[in-house]
């Protein structure tokens, strides 16, 4: 039967040779690639700083650490996303806060944002859901008044674009993953993008060890001692996996192009079908267009997987609800019923196909095989 996978990577023979003239280089870790990167970054999301790191994992975690959150603060963010976003909030000794989801988009919905804030929120942590970004407009102007920092979750958003800001313009950083899946990838690695220096420098500190010099500044420059300033981790992107990422960069909008004209074909496709419905992308926002969802009954949910499935079409699902997972139920004593949008969105949720290098006949495949489902629950 002909497939349709649930995800092609569109590398080229450009990105290949970018990473072949690293590999003929002398330098393969955190040096001059690395730092062209960065700034290309920055440009495109118009932000001082990138500072490139091993994934969005420790891209979140070491923002947290930079701006000083641990024992005792607490950090607001969604359950409807994937488990790195609030494990990080974990792993930095933070308590997790989650306030619940709007029902047409699943973002953090942000009037709820504040009635959960207490003297202890030191951060929020919105997740730009399959690439729609939160309200980031209302939500600076709530942590504004209660001096409560952003930390964008960016992951599927970059992008992304909504009442002209872009991600990291609004928050004290953005973070990014460049995951095997993800709209630019290097199979893993992440970024933090902010317009503090003060921040940027830190990050750099905490992504090698807190040594005062990186790799590059060892090297080129004459010796001189390094020193140990504060306890970092190791999370650095490498030259490798950032030559292969400048190289995407360029098509990144084109690819974004391709991505919005089939979720298009989805939505017009899906319109008049009973039982499917979507998230919609509101006015006045760009989405990244990173993954196509559609909620269908929740009682039809894993049956729909599997037919999918046997019909050739490659599925996901982004995301069940963090809170319900077996680790935060039992750490957390959260139950059913808590965030009902982020529950419902959880049991109803089927993430399709969704890459710049889907055909035509491919789009057609997965339509066809969506519409069958409609037609087959009409029947029954
Ligand atoms: C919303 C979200 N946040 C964070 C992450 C973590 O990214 P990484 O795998 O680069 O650590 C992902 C990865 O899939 C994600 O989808």
């Amino acid at each position: 039967m002909r497939r349709v996978e649930f995800y092609r990577h569109s590398l080229n023979e450009d990105d290949v040779a970018a990473v072949g003239e690293v590999l003929r280089s002398i330098f393969l870790t955190t040096g001059p690639r690395a730092a062209a990167f960065e700034r290309a970054l920055a440009e495109y999301l118009g932000v001082q700083h990138v500072v490139g790191v091993s994934s969005c994992t420790s891209a979140l975690y070491l923002s947290l650490r930079a701006l000083g959150i641990g024992p005792g603060d607490e950090v607001i963010t969604t359950p409807m996303t994937f488990i790195a976003t609030s494990n990080t909030i974990l792993h930095a000794g933070a308590t997790p806060v989650f306030v619940d989801v709007e029902p047409q988009t699943g973002n953090i919905d942000v009037q709820l944002v504040e009635r959960a804030m207490t003297p202890r929120t030191r951060a929020v942590i919105p997740v730009h859901l399959y690439g729609l970004m939160a309200d980031m407009g209302c939500l600076r102007e709530v942590c504004r008044r209660r001096n409560v920092a952003i930390i964008e979750d960016a992951a599927h958003a970059i992008e992304a674009e909504r009442n002209g800001a872009r991600p990291g313009q609004l928050g004290a950083a953005a973070c990014f993953s460049f995951y095997a899946t993800k709209n630019l990838t290097s199979g893993e690695g992440g970024a933090v993008a902010t317009n503090d220096s003060a921040m940027a420098e830190s990050l750099k500190r905490l992504r090698s060890h807190g040594m005062s010099k990186e790799a590059a500044g060892r090297y080129t420059e004459q010796y001189r001692h390094w020193d140990m300033v504060e306890l970092g981790y190791k999370a650095n992107l490498s030259d490798i996996q950032a030559a292969l990422l400048l190289s995407q960069l360029a098509r990144l909008d084109a690819q974004r192009a391709r991505r919005e004209a089939i979720a298009r074909q989805y939505e017009t496709a899906f319109a008049g079908l009973p039982g499917i419905e979507h998230p919609t992308v509101p006015p006045g926002a760009t989405s990244a267009r990173h993954l196509f969802t559609i909620w269908v009954p929740p009682d039809r949910r894993d049956q729909a997987l599997s037919q999918l499935q046997e019909n050739g079409i490659g599925v996901a699902v982004n995301y069940r609800a963090v809170h319900l997972l077996s680790y935060y139920r039992q750490n957390f004593w959260f139950r059913s019923g808590a965030f009902p949008n982020a529950e419902r969105i959880g049991e109803r949720t089927i993430t399709l196909p969704l890459y710049p290098g889907m055909s035509d006949a491919d789009v057609d495949q997965v339509i066809g095989a969506v519409s069958d489902l409609a037609v087959e629950w009409n029947r029954s």
